[in-house]
């Protein structure tokens, strides 16, 4: 999509899956404090995006949007600009029916009105969500539409939501989201939006992150500058998972060239949580600017293996241990897609460790593990050519 953001996987923060619709406007600053003094910021996290519950459940008398008074008594231009003031960027969740998941109103009918009332308040990113979808729910636009399917019609109002934001000459980050319907996303929106739902909701469990991590798998091809598979956001530091399957989380989303958007409380997280989202040499996979997703190499039911392409032609490998007992897991530097040579730099992105190999790449691993190594042909014990590793002990 050319609207010139988001040319590399979008990163930052989202409230949804902390806070639902308990998220408050103190709450939100709070992040957004804990982003800039964490090392997050500096690490590459951005956007702090506040998700449904934000509305009050009317527009005013003038048919504007407005917020919940109860939970944003500020209203949401002082918190963007609250969030701006941070050297931060903001952004808010609606959607383009008439009702938002938890019933606020939508934007349909309203688009440019909407549009123009998130330039205003100084929005740099729009979660945009297809809910309340049913003739039931959302009456009028079925009502505007005989005959038409539901993928038309979500294209249609995704469309016009990516025009009227256009319009208002303000860039801003164009986020799909569709929660367990037919619009098939990754067939159309590359060219209306910068990222595009590929699952239902991820939860704070195993085989709910692995689920959406599978669900974006398929779909490498559509990835691009500009333009990302989004298997949702990032659970890391939720509690549900064991901090090893949350380094295997935030790996997989890397080579997925997947939106890093962190969804855990920043304002109490611990330092192994910090660990695994500022890990600087997992986020430049992530952020890498050729812009390509990995592809499987290795996908059963106990083995994910993944390879991701890199702008200076080194390969990003993961090792994923799927099942539930210690596993070694193994590719090659060929069958993962390297040019073949007689040796070959392997550099460890967890660990940091540089070693060589002549063709095998293999680890031994914990149930839920995963070993990623940034992979070159050579010898010698750098890898990267832009930028050595940073060392763990800096982290
Ligand atoms: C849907 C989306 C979630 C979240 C909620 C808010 O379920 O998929 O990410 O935005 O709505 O109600």
């Amino acid at each position: 999509h050319d609207n010139g953001v988001a040319l590399t996987p979008p990163m930052g923060w989202n409230s949804w899956n902390r806070f639902g619709c308990g998220i408050t406007e103190a709450k939100v600053r709070a992040q957004a404090d804990a982003i800039a003094t964490k090392g997050l910021k500096a690490a590459g996290y951005q956007y702090v995006v506040v998700d449904d519950c934000w509305m009050a459940s009317q527009r005013d008398g003038n048919g504007n949007l407005t917020h919940d008074t109860g939970r944003f008594p500020g209203g949401m231009k002082a918190l963007a600009d609250y969030v701006h003031g941070k050297g931060l960027k903001f952004g808010l969740y609606q959607s383009p029916t008439q009702g938002t998941c938890q019933k606020r109103p939508g934007s349909y009918g309203y688009e440019r009105k909407d549009a123009q009332q998130f330039a205003a308040w100084g929005v740099d990113y729009l979660k945009y969500d297809w809910c309340q979808t049913s003739p039931q729910e959302s009456p009028r636009m079925w009502a505007d539409f005989p005959g038409k399917s539901e993928k038309d019609i979500a294209k249609t109002l995704f469309t016009r939501m990516s025009n009227e934001l256009k319009a208002t000459d303000r860039p801003i980050v164009y986020s799909l989201s569709a929660c367990c319907s037919a619009v098939d996303f990754p067939s159309w929106a590359g060219s209306v939006s910068n990222l595009w739902r590929t699952s239902t909701d991820i939860g704070d469990t195993w085989n709910q992150m692995l689920r959406n991590a599978g669900s974006a798998i398929p779909y490498s091809g559509a990835a691009k500058r500009g333009a990302w598979n989004d298997p949702d956001m990032l659970e890391v530091g939720n509690g549900g998972m064991t901090d090893t399957e949350y380094r295997t989380h935030f790996s997989v989303w890397a080579q997925l060239a997947a939106p890093l958007i962190a969804g855990n409380d920043l304002s109490t997280t611990d330092s192994a949580t910090l660990g695994i989202l500022r890990d600087t040499d997992v986020i430049a996979v992530d952020q890498d600017s050729l812009g390509s997703q990995a592809t499987a190499v290795t996908n059963t039911a106990d083995v994910l293996v993944l390879s991701k392409p890199l702008a200076n032609g080194d390969r990003s490998i993961s090792l994923t241990n799927k099942g539930s007992t210690t596993a070694t897991i193994s590719t090659t530097a060929t069958a993962a897609g390297l040019p073949s040579a007689s040796s070959y730099k392997l550099a460890n992105l967890w660990s940091k460790a540089v070693t060589s190999t002549s063709g095998t790449i293999s680890a031994t691993l914990p149930a839920h593990g995963t070993a990623m190594f940034r992979v070159a042909p050579g010898t010698g014990s750098t890898v990267g050519a832009t930028r050595p590793l940073v060392s763990a002990s800096s982290l």
